[in-house]
């Protein structure tokens, strides 16, 4: 897709960071922009400066965690603005902390979120892209945590790691139906997420803490940033997008470590 004019798209976790900054660009450009966020508040006034650009925008409280909620965005969408052309699967949550201390409700917070409510939103999203047959474009919010993983932040790295999956499958399932998919890969992007655990029932076994991403993310990137190279992406194609060339060369490590494997296939176990 080349050009945003007149489209609509439908941004989850729209009302905040990342998904903000692709919200702002894509209405820089013209775009009608759909604010799906559980922060209603936020989400209403990410939608009402938007208005202000000249373009059309409305405030959706969804809760990516809930079918019913999708499925409402969906309908909402579909009788308010006419239909989709470019969904932004990008709300998401994160916990940090060693991998000893993660405990079972950090796993079903972060992956009911990032993992579950990527499934829930790509799968309504894509039947009504195909019952539209219009065409489309599809962006997964990954992270560069869907490649790399270090021993912390474990749930966050695993929900990450799916959703690369997810979006590949996606992209290759959609391609011949002129629905392109892309999966984003942000490195560090100064938004809230490093207070995303506000959204953790009390009720919880707390293991892991969301502010253990601040000091990655305090002084990184601003989402403002993000969102001409998401669109950049989406024009070009691209199955991935970065935002950060510094990480290159931990990429480069892995792939090298995992090919590295493959050589060492028929040699005599070490010890
Ligand atoms: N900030 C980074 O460094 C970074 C890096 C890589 C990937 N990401 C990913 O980018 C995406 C956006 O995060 P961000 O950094 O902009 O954080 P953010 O906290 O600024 O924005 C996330 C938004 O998602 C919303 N949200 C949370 N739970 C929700 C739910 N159940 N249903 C609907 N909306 C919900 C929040 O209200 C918030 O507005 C996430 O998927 C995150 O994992 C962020």
């Amino acid at each position: 897709m080349r050009e945003f004019r007149g489209k609509t798209a439908v941004v989850t976790g729209g009302a905040s960071g990342i998904g903000l900054g692709i919200a702002r660009a894509l209405a820089a450009e013209g775009a009608n922009v759909v604010v799906a966020d559980l922060d209603a508040g936020a989400a209403k006034q990410a939608a009402d400066a938007l208005r202000a650009l000249g373009i059309r925008s409305l405030a959706v409280a969804t809760d990516v965690r809930r079918t019913e909620s999708v499925e409402a965005l969906a309908a909402a969408v579909q009788k308010e603005m006419g239909g989709v052309d470019l969904l932004f699967n990008n709300a998401g949550v994160y916990l940090g902390g060693p991998m000893r201390r993660a405990t079972e409700d950090d796993w079903r917070f972060v992956l009911d979120v990032n993992l579950d409510g990527v499934f829930r939103v790509g799968q309504i999203f894509t039947k009504l892209l195909l019952e539209q047959g219009r065409g489309g474009y599809v962006v997964n919010t990954a992270s560069v945590g869907g490649f790399l993983s270090y021993g912390a932040g474990v749930a966050y790295t695993v929900s990450k790691y799916g959703v690369v999956a997810y979006s590949e499958a996606m992209r290759v399932d959609l391609a011949p139906e002129g629905i392109g998919v892309s999966t984003l890969c942000p490195g560090p992007i100064d938004t809230n997420l490093p207070a995303s655990d506000r959204f953790r029932a009390a009720s919880e076994q707390v293991g892991g803490f969301s502010e253990a991403l601040s000091p990655l993310t305090r002084g990184g990137m601003k989402p403002g940033e993000v969102g001409p190279i998401v669109l950049a992406g989406i024009r070009n194609e691209l199955p991935y997008i970065f935002t950060h060339d510094d990480l290159r060369e931990a990429f480069a490590q892995r792939f090298e470590t995992v090919l590295a494997c493959f050589d060492r296939i028929g040699a005599p176990a070490a010890g």
